[in-house]
């Protein structure tokens, strides 16, 4: 059997390397990697195929930038391409991303079975572009793996047959796990605990966050306020940091004490940024999952979650319809009083992908034998 796997955008290397290593254990499977381009930079993409340990993309589609539909439509020309020449069995797609949406509908029109990996996550906010990538990629798709039990209901809600749902896990978490045991990890950690003991990490990208200049004033005037409560650590996303510079924030944020700006960080750097930090506050989906596992507190300055298994039994709290006040008392309180001690979700144990890759063979090649084990 030859899979397709597509990546495009940062949370998807991490998500399909442990699909890819465990496919690679059968030797009956040729794994393959497409990368469409949608991030480039080798901070956005590079690092996570070096950390990450994978192989060089066997098709590099170039697509980056543009708009949603000379992003999507970019893809799905070039991949029509690659799909006449690679002619594989399966296409496996993975989370929300445009480059997600994009391979699946051309896959699924040339009669490809595709698999949705992290299918049935649902916001409910239809102004978010990942929303609607999710509800297409999952009414198309042949096969659905879900992460929390959510997913399994939202699906049955948009009458996909239950037997194409199958609750799997977290390949997230199959990753994290992978570069815990890192030895690079715990030297990083130690050497951030010895010069910066206590900081809140701060991430944001989101379009309802950067994009809206009078929001993007009150994340800078959010940041001032909490450094004054403790250093703040932000890994600046190229989408905010191109927005920052649009509007003049820059140099005000430079002023700032007590804020590290930084660039985007290595995915061993960023989990042990995660696991030292006293409390995250992030808009990102993937970090809502990692804090949960690394039981860190953490605020989603989102107005709506489609991972609501990290509010209802992890260290998630959502905060929506946010300003200045109401983030700096939550963080106050999260910090000094009421630590939400956290639960870790089900089947979040480090073996989703090898779950996936089992009930893949026996759909598509019936055979339950590794050749490698
Ligand atoms: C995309 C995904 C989002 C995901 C995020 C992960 C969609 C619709 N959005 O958002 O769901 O959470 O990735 O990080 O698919 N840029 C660079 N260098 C890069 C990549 C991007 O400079 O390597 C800049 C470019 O100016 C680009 C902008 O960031 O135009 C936005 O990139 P894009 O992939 O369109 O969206 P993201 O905000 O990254
Ligand atoms: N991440 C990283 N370096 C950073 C910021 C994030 O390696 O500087 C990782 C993070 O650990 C998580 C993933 O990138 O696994 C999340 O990506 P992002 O927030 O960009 O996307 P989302 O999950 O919101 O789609």
């Amino acid at each position: 059997m030859k899979v397709i796997n597509i990546v495009g955008a940062r949370p998807n290397f991490i998500k399909v390397a442990p699909l890819h290593r465990a496919f690679s254990c059968y030797k009956d499977i040729e794994s393959i990697i497409v990368h469409t381009g949608q991030h480039y930079d080798f901070q956005m993409s590079g690092v996570f195929f070096e950390q990450l340990h994978l192989p060089e993309p066997a098709h590099f589609l170039g697509i980056n930038n543009g708009s949603h539909a000379q992003q999507t439509a970019g893809i799905m020309l070039e991949f029509e391409k690659v799909l006449v020449v690679e002619k594989p069995d399966l296409v496996l797609v993975v989370g929300d991303v445009n480059s997600t949406l994009a391979s699946a509908l051309v896959a699924v029109k040339m009669h490809i079975p595709v698999a949705h990996v992290e299918a049935g996550l649902r916001s409910g906010d239809r102004k978010m572009p990942e929303e609607i990538n999710r509800i297409m990629t999952d009414a198309i798709a042949d096969q659905l793996f879900v992460t929390e039990h959510s997913g399994v209901s939202n699906l049955l809600k948009e009458n996909i047959p239950s037997a194409k749902i199958h609750f799997v896990g977290n390949v997230m978490i199959d990753s994290l796990l992978y570069c815990l045991n890192d030895h690079r990890f715990n030297a990083i950690l130690k050497n951030l605990n010895s010069r910066q003991p206590d900081y809140i990490l701060l991430t944001l990208h989101r379009p309802a966050n950067v994009d809206k200049p009078r929001v993007l004033s009150e994340i800078v005037e959010m940041i001032r306020k909490l450094a004054g409560l403790m250093k703040v650590i932000f890994p600046v996303h190229p989408r905010t940091l191109r927005n920052f510079e649009m509007h003049g924030l820059l140099s005000y944020l430079r002023k700032i004490e007590n804020l590290e700006m930084i660039g985007p960080q290595g995915y061993v750097e960023f989990l042990a940024l995660i696991k030292g930090s006293r409390l995250v506050i992030t808009d990102s989906g993937g970090i809502q999952e990692e804090t949960t596992f690394l039981q860190v507190p953490c605020i989603t300055l989102r107005e709506s979650t489609e991972r609501p298994v990290t509010v209802e039994v992890g260290t998630n709290h959502l905060l929506p319809d946010w300003n200045v006040e109401t983030v700096y008392d939550l963080a106050k309180q999260t910090l000094y009083q009421a630590i939400k001690r956290g639960q870790i979700p089900e089947l979040w144990d480090g073996n989703a992908a090898e779950r996936i890759v089992t009930i893949l063979r026996e759909k598509y090649i019936n055979s339950y034998v590794c050749d490698d084990k």
